[in-house]
């Protein structure tokens, strides 16, 4: 039997997660839970993110019951991963940010991170910079409006319109004089693009995708299914997106949200967009 990998975040942001382990692993079954009715999760204070997310997950695991879940969403894996493994027994896999990776690959010891409020600005991000990045700098940006407009226009709007918003975040970080910017918040990844068009060429941005894949193939290795010998670990983002446009939507791959009176149509067309089957609520 194939496995089953829920992904789950505030909204779409895990999305590019899901894809990038799909394109190196296509056999799995995926489903996707966005919590869209408690969407934005960034600026809520820890205890009202714990309570959602393990009610989410709850109803997630007795609907799905997948064999792992990727939390894919840096906010709700700083505040609630202690939680959720004391709870459930289900295998959990975070999403924190690529700060370890960043510390090592900078040539000044000067990064950035590009994250939710809450996720610059607790312990546990502490806890990692002190832990990883000693010898670094790491200077942090947080912006709410990018979140939302990710989540809730990105699709179907112009990408200038969310150039008002990336250029005051892009020229912090070239002011910094970073050479790394750390995308501490998986909606990020879809700005991606737009983000290293406005950096000059020797700042970098790095995400948690590889190892978050990495982590999920050796989860379900040590339950018996042989994963595959994959090549190309590091496919870029623009490699991911074309392949997932061309694999076929499959109706085992769903796509859940949390309430379908937010969006309905928006998160529909994303679902599609992403060869997903739209769902309905969990
Ligand atoms: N995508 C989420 C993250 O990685 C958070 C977005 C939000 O709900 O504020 O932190």
């Amino acid at each position: 039997m194939n496995k089953t990998i829920a992904f789950f975040d505030s909204g779409i942001g895990g999305i590019p997660y899901l894809i990038h382990l799909k394109n190196i692993k296509p056999d799995l079954n995926y489903v996707y839970l966005a919590d869209n009715a408690n969407f934005p999760y960034g600026i809520k204070n820890g205890e009202v993110i714990k309570e959602i997310v393990l009610s989410a997950i709850d109803r997630l695991i007795k609907k799905i019951t997948p064999d792992v879940i990727v939390i894919a969403c840096n906010t709700a894996t700083v505040v609630t991963l202690p939680y959720l493994r004391e709870k459930f027994t289900i295998p959990f896999v975070g999403v924190v940010p690529a700060v370890k990776p960043a510390a090592s690959m900078s040539e000044n010891k000067r990064i950035g991170l590009f994250a939710t409020n809450k996720t610059v600005s607790d312990s546990y991000t502490d806890n990692l910079i002190a832990q990883f990045a000693g010898n670094c700098e790491v200077h942090k940006y947080a912006d709410p409006n990018i979140v939302s407009f990710i989540e809730n226009k990105m699709f179907e709007s112009e990408n200038k319109e969310i150039l008002e918003f990336l250029i005051p975040a892009a020229n912090f970080f070239i002011e910094k004089d970073v050479d790394h910017v750390v995308l501490g918040c998986t909606h990020f990844l879809f700005i991606h693009d737009m983000l290293e068009n406005l950096f000059p060429e020797k700042i970098k941005t790095i995400d948690s995708r590889e190892g978050v894949s990495r982590q999920v193939l050796r989860i379900i290795s040590d339950m018996d299914v042989a994963p595959h010998a994959s090549q190309g670990w590091r496919s870029a983002w623009g490699k991911d997106m074309a392949v997932a446009s061309q694999s076929v939507k499959r109706d085992r791959d769903c796509f859940y949200v949390t309430s379908s009176n937010i969006n309905n149509d928006y998160y529909k067309k994303i679902a599609d967009r992403f060869m997903l089957k739209y769902s309905g609520i969990i």
